[in-house]
């Protein structure tokens, strides 16, 4: 993205200027590290380029749903997307308004629905047509009319991994594209929604903006045959999905150059646009450091066993993920190829495998890149490992945002 925020300097690997070798020594590994003004910078690229189009900007809170991280977002007015009660919980604890939230999840519970009515979220979007009902019965009972949308299926191959894909028919997102004209009907003078919008999110990690048009095109013709049926649809929501750059090798194409033809076809359009991007937010704007523990040699390999573990971050194993490591200090090594592997009791605990990398040493700290988004996210518990802390560095200055768990949080809640 556009900040450089991760590098060397003199060798050393830094967070805009911190050392993270200091940093790894104050907090102790493994712990995560982001950098606010990537943050910031990649919201302000997306705000930068949306400037001349009515527009808001939801980040996706499932990508990092850290109260440190949401409050930066907030702080630049940013609105948010979310997919149950606790994100928009976390959005609200962050001093996030739920006005500007939008709700959207294939399997809203009656529980949630209630008090996402009783926050007052700027829209839900719909997955379904019992959804819709359900919607409708809460908010009669509540007395509410909220403003919602439906989640159209547009049947479009988003070319990506297919756990991240959501936008051909065999997904179990959305409604059909061919049926939502009949579905818009029979809830277009519905007492209890007040039905506004069309929202789409085809997939994650995309680099080609021609699935993002063509899904554009499909959404803008069933907002005109729609206007010719008395329904004015007044808010287009496009969803997230931009992808990031796991390899050196790698080129995404900028914020800017991705919404370019995006932002020319909208013009003029009279339609107010959101976007859910998280990856693209917080992805590079983040990293796992660990500490290698031991090394060990079988006939068959080299193993770089670290403090870090598929608990921490499940992206190499669930996705078979690729995240550059790098040691903390650079110092020229010869390079081996090892696997470099968790503790935890699973041969799919792995962080990266067959990895050409620098000859590291027990003791000496790595940082698996690009961890921002869906990494402490989806950090569970697993082993009974406590989950790592989160760190924030801004301005040369670092805080933890989120101390590490201690043995008493791993049993907080049960009983013998
Ligand atoms: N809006 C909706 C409705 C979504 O389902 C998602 C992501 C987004 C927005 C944000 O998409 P993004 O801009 O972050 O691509 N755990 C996976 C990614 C799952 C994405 C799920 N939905 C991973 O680690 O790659």
């Amino acid at each position: 993205m556009s900040i450089q925020s991760f590098g060397y300097r003199d060798n050393v690997f830094c967070c805009n200027r911190t050392p993270l070798t200091d940093l790894a020594e104050k907090v102790g590994t493994p712990c995560y590290v982001y950098s606010g003004d990537a943050i910031v910078d990649n919201y302000r690229a997306y705000s930068r380029t949306l400037e001349n189009l009515d527009h808001e900007i939801h980040y996706s809170v499932k990508a990092n749903s850290t109260l440190g991280v949401l409050s930066l977002l907030t702080r630049e007015g940013a609105g948010f997307d979310v997919v149950s009660g606790g994100e928009l919980f976390r959005v609200i604890s962050s001093g996030g308004d739920p006005k500007k939230v939008v709700f959207s999840g294939v399997g809203k519970t009656p529980s949630e629905i209630e008090y996402a009515l009783k926050c007052g979220v700027k829209m839900f979007n719909c997955e379904s047509e019992p959804e819709a009902h359900a919607l409708a019965l809460t908010a009669q009972k509540l007395n509410k009319r909220p403003d919602i949308g439906f989640r159209v299926n547009p049947d479009i191959n988003a070319e990506t991994h297919p756990y991240i894909a959501t936008g051909m028919h065999e997904h179990k997102f959305g409604i059909p594209i061919r049926e939502a004209e009949q579905i818009y009907k029979r809830f277009a003078s519905n007492d209890h929604l007040n039905l506004v919008g069309v929202s789409c999110h085809i997939g994650s990690q995309i680099f080609d903006s021609g699935p993002f048009l063509e899904t554009l095109d499909t959404i803008t013709t069933l907002v005109e045959r729609l206007k010719k049926i008395d329904i004015p649809i007044s808010c287009l929501d496009l969803g997230g999905g931009l992808a990031v750059a796991y390899r050196d090798s790698e080129t995404t194409p900028s914020i800017e150059k991705f919404l370019g033809q995006l932002t020319e076809k909208l013009r003029g359009e009279n339609l107010h646009l959101i976007l859910e991007p998280g990856r693209s937010i917080v992805g590079p704007a983040g990293v796992l450091l660990t500490r290698v523990l031991y090394r060990k040699r079988s006939d068959a390999k080299e193993f770089i066993i670290v403090d870090a573990a598929m608990n921490d971050l499940i992206r190499p194993s669930l996705y078979d993920s690729y995240h550059e490591i790098v040691p903390l200090i650079r110092s020229g090594r010869p390079k081996i190829i090892a696997d470099i592997v968790g503790p935890i009791c699973e041969t799919g605990d792995f962080l990266a495998r067959r990895r050409e990398i620098e000859d590291s040493k027990p003791g000496e700290v790595l940082a698996v890149c690009t961890a921002g988004a869906y990494g402490f996210a989806l950090a569970s518990n697993y082993n009974a490992r406590p989950r790592p802390p989160e760190v924030l560095v801004q301005n040369s200055n670092f805080k933890i945002i989120r101390e590490r768990e201690s043995y008493a949080d791993l049993i907080r809640g049960e009983s013998l």
